[in-house]
This record gives structure tokens, sequence and C-alpha cells, in this order.
């Protein structure tokens, strides 16, 4: 698993999709730079995201706030009070920790145990090994489950309750019990806020404390009734934002999936009260059919429900991914109430009540959120799509088989020599084609050569003009996936080629 990840940060470099950001200086931790076809990617994401909301939706708008906010939007969003990460310290490594990561870090030792009594199992019953009942009836296995559980219960629990001294006494217990630091000697756990701050003025006594934005549901929350008037929305309606969120993150690991600074794709729907249990079911099947529209595998994709609620819902889950490391959250769904527009009204002192026609009264509206981190989405479908084959002739290529739709480049013209004028035919095809997506312009080594490259870096299709094209205007057109070619005119190839990667 870890030798995948790290072909997988590997292969983002050698391609030009990310970089570590100041790397000339040594980079900066947990924070990234996007690459020539990074960028691309991305932005075909956040299109992607952005025409499911905002296009094949009639009831939802898009809107793009700013990253500063009057300071007391956090105070009332409840960021400055209860945005915190709970840190432990161990006192022999000098390492900090983010108490309930490390927490998970025991329990995924435990997991591996599971995962060692499967892999035994499965070997000694080889054919007939049915692995949902074994782990559904494996003493040992239930055992350890059961471990994991109570471990977690407890974690939850104690952090509802403040209660960072049983926290403390956990990872004191967890260290005895599976030693992973090696160290027993830990500092109390204590309250972290995340938020980054920063000034607004130039001059010292009149400058302004502000916070980097953590999430940029506030933006939508606070431009609610501009929205909604300006627009003359009826509930249900939505507002989406894409754009950067900075969060001071303690544990800095994992590539992409963890940054201080990285961008959200968040959508807050605003809906009548006692509705929310309708929405909440509604759109997570929404945000889930649209994950599966690109065809990563069903399997690669799971609910978790959460026991512990955030500060401002009532009910609240994450759509896992598959991830190298184990399956982990890529989005979230949270059903917030309307504690954000209530407490906004409270600390500004304006009315962000909606209207109802039908019912003849004002209220304020309950709010359904989906957020996905568009990096964290960026990392699923790369991670996802490289992947390494044997060939017939035992040799092996690295393909990155990205959605045609999300690939950076559509497509490749390669001509089959550099004379006889096929140079010249292919940069004629490029001209062609270049109004309609992108496409590169391959001319150096040998065309089978060519091919991988531009499997590796995951151009969906690869045009071929050879001697035949110029004597009856045909070209051949190579699947990245299958690898197979087929022969088509030269004036088919732009609508072969649409079909595959239009939204
Ligand atoms: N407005 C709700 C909100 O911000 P969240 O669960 O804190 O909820 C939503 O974040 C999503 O943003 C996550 O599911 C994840 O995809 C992404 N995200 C959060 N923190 C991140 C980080 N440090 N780096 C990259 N993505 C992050």
């Amino acid at each position: 698993q870890e030798d995948v990840f790290k072909k997988v940060i590997s292969h983002a470099k050698e391609y030009g999709y990310v970089f570590q950001s100041s790397e000339i200086y040594d980079g900066l931790s947990a924070v990234y730079d996007y690459g020539q076809n990074g960028a691309e990617l991305k932005k075909n994401i956040r299109e992607y995201w952005w025409q499911a909301m905002t296009q094949l939706h009639d009831n939802i708008v898009g809107i793009d706030a700013a990253i500063f906010m009057h300071p007391t939007t956090w105070k009332a969003s409840g960021h400055v009070d209860a945005f915190n990460d709970p840190l432990i310290d161990n006192k022999d490594s000098k390492k900090r920790y983010r108490a309930d990561v490390l927490v998970e870090d025991y329990v995924a030792k435990i997991e591996a145990k599971i995962d060692k009594e499967v892999s035994k199992a499965a070997k000694r019953f080889g054919a007939d090994f049915d692995k949902e009942q074994f782990v559904a009836t494996n003493g040992r296995v239930l055992g350890y489950q059961e471990k994991i559980d109570t471990i977690l219960k407890r974690l939850g629990k104690s952090l509802e309750n403040e209660d960072l001294a049983d926290v403390k006494a956990l990872i004191e217990e967890l260290e005895i019990a599976c030693p992973l630091s090696g160290s027993k000697n830990w500092t109390d756990v204590k309250q972290f806020n995340l938020m980054f701050g920063t000034k607004l003025g130039a001059s010292a006594d009149s400058a302004m404390d502000l916070y980097l934005r953590p999430e940029t549901a506030q933006g939508i929350f606070v431009n609610f009734l501009n929205v909604q008037k300006t627009g003359r929305m009826k509930l249900p309606f939505g507002i989406a934002q894409t754009g950067k969120a900075f969060r001071n993150e303690i544990v800095a690991r994992q590539f992409i999936f963890r940054m201080r600074e990285f961008e959200q794709m968040e959508m807050q729907y605003f809906i009548k009260p006692g509705t929310q249990k309708e929405w909440y079911d509604a759109w997570k099947e929404k945000r889930l059919n649209w994950h599966l529209s690109l065809g990563m595998g069903q399997d690669n994709y799971r609910f978790h429900d959460h026991e512990k609620l955030a500060h401002y819902a009532d009910a609240a889950c994450d759509i896992e991914f598959k991830f190298p490391f184990g399956f982990k959250e890529l989005e979230g769904i949270h059903s917030r109430t309307d504690f954000d527009l209530s407490s906004h009204e409270k600390y500004s002192g304006k009315k962000l009540q909606y209207f109802d026609p039908e019912e003849n009264k004002s209220y304020v509206p309950y709010v359904l959120e989906t957020s996905i981190g568009l990096d964290r989405m960026f990392l699923a479908v790369f991670s996802n799509s490289l992947q390494e084959e044997e060939l017939d002739n035992g040799s092996t290529r690295t393909v990155l088989k990205l959605p045609a739709v999300l690939a950076p480049t559509k497509a490749a013209v390669l001509p089959l020599l550099k004379r006889d004028g096929l140079p010249e035919l292919a940069q004629k095809l490029v001209d062609e084609l270049k109004w309609d997506f992108k496409v590169a312009y391959d001319e150096k080594d040998a065309v089978g050569r060519r091919y991988r490259r531009q499997d590796a870096n995951g151009t969906p299709f690869c045009i071929t003009v050879d001697h035949q094209s110029l004597e009856d205007n045909t070209v051949t057109i190579r699947h990245r996936d299958s690898m197979e070619q087929e022969r088509v005119p030269m004036d088919q190839v732009k609508g072969i080629i649409s079909k595959a990667v239009d939204i």
C-alpha cells in the first residue's frame, strides 16, 4: 500500500501534476503547487462539479465570495470558539500529534491484525473462502472489532464532553496494549484553533485582525438574502461555490489529502424546516451518483455516518473513498439546521429570513450542505487512475486511466515519421481540433514510445497520421485503455473525441 502511494506521488511530480510548494527552498509542509497537467485536471474536476450543480439543477446558482470576511463571521459560525483540534506532544520524541488521529493510528494497527487473520484464512480455505462470513463469525476477528468499537466510542464521548484527560488516558492505555511511538511520556491534551490569522490595514492601531476562511460555506450564508432576493429564488434552492480555504493542520502528511491551503466545492441547499431528513437522504443519493458517473468503481465508495456531530449539525455523513492508504473521507454531507443563518442574525442584527408565500409567513430556512475538497477529489481520481499493466509481450506499461472527461489533454496527434509532409498534415489536424478540446502534438521518438508517454500522461486518445493519410485522408485513433486502434476518416475525429470527452 505504501509503495502504491509512493508511486502516486512520484508520478504526479514526474508528469507535471503536483509539485511540492517552494521546492527550491526545500518546500513548505502540507502546501502543494499544481503543474501544467495538474492545473488542467483540477480545473476539469471543478467544472464537472460546477456544471452538475449549477447547470443540471435549475434551482442552484453559483457565487464567488471573498476569502477575507468580517471577523465577526467566525465568531457567529462558531469557528473562533469551537474549530479546534486536540493536540498532544510526545515529550521524548518532541513530536506533536492530533490526539484523535493518533488514536486512529492505533485502531489502524488493530485493523491490520484483522486483515492478517483474513488473509491467513483465505490461504487456508482457498476458493471456498467467504470473507464476509468469516469476518462475521470468527471469534478473534470479532474480538478485534469489538476493541475498535470500544476505543472509537470512548474517543467520541471524551471529545464531545471535552474530557481531554480521558483522551490522554486512552492514548496511554493504547500505547501499552499495542506500542506505536515506543514512548509513554505524553503531555496533556490541549485544544488548538486551526484558523490562520492575518491583519487588514496599514497602521498598527487601525489594523483589524482577520482570519483566512477555514471553509467557503460562510461566504454563502452571509450572502443568502442577496442571492435569494436578486435571483427571486424560491425554497428549496441552492447556492454553490468553489474556492480556497485555509487550515493550520497539525497532521501534515498524506500528500494532498490534508493540506494547509486547499480548495473546497460547497453547496448550501436552503429548505423548509422539517424537510431536512428528506433532503439529507436525497443529497446523499445525488452526490454518490455524481461520483459513480465518473466510472471509478462502485466498490471504492462507502458512506460513513457521524456519531459525533459538529456544533452545527443534526445529521452528518461522509462519502469515503478507497485511497491508497484505505477508506477515508472524500466529501461531507451535513444537515446544518438553521444554526448558521440564525447565528448570523444574532451577531449582525440583520434579519436573514425567507418569506414563504404559500404559508404567508417568514422564517429562517434550514440548510443541507454538501462539501467536497477539490484537492482530495484530485487525489481520488489520480490515485485510482494510475495503473501498471502486464502486456502480452511480457513488458509492463504505466497508464493513467483518467476519466476522459477529466483528462488534461484529450488527444495527442502524432505524425508517424518526421518527413514526407506527415508533420504538416498532423499540425493541420491539431489546428482544427484545438478549438474544441485540448490537444498535444508530439513528433519525438518512435511512435510506440510516444504512445507510452501519452498513456502515462493520461491522454485518452492518440491520433496517428501516416502515409495512407496523405492518400485517403484517414488516420488511426488509438484508445488509451484498450490500446485498440481504428482507422477513421480525418473529418470524423472531432466528433468521435468530443462524444467521449464532453460533460
Ligand atoms: N463546510 C463544511 C466543511 O468545511 P469539512 O468536513 O471540514 O466540512 C469538507 O470539510 C471537505 O473539505 C472534506 O470532506 C475534505 O474533502 C475537504 N478538506 C477539509 N480539510 C482539508 C484539508 N486540510 N486538506 C484538503 N482537503 C480538506
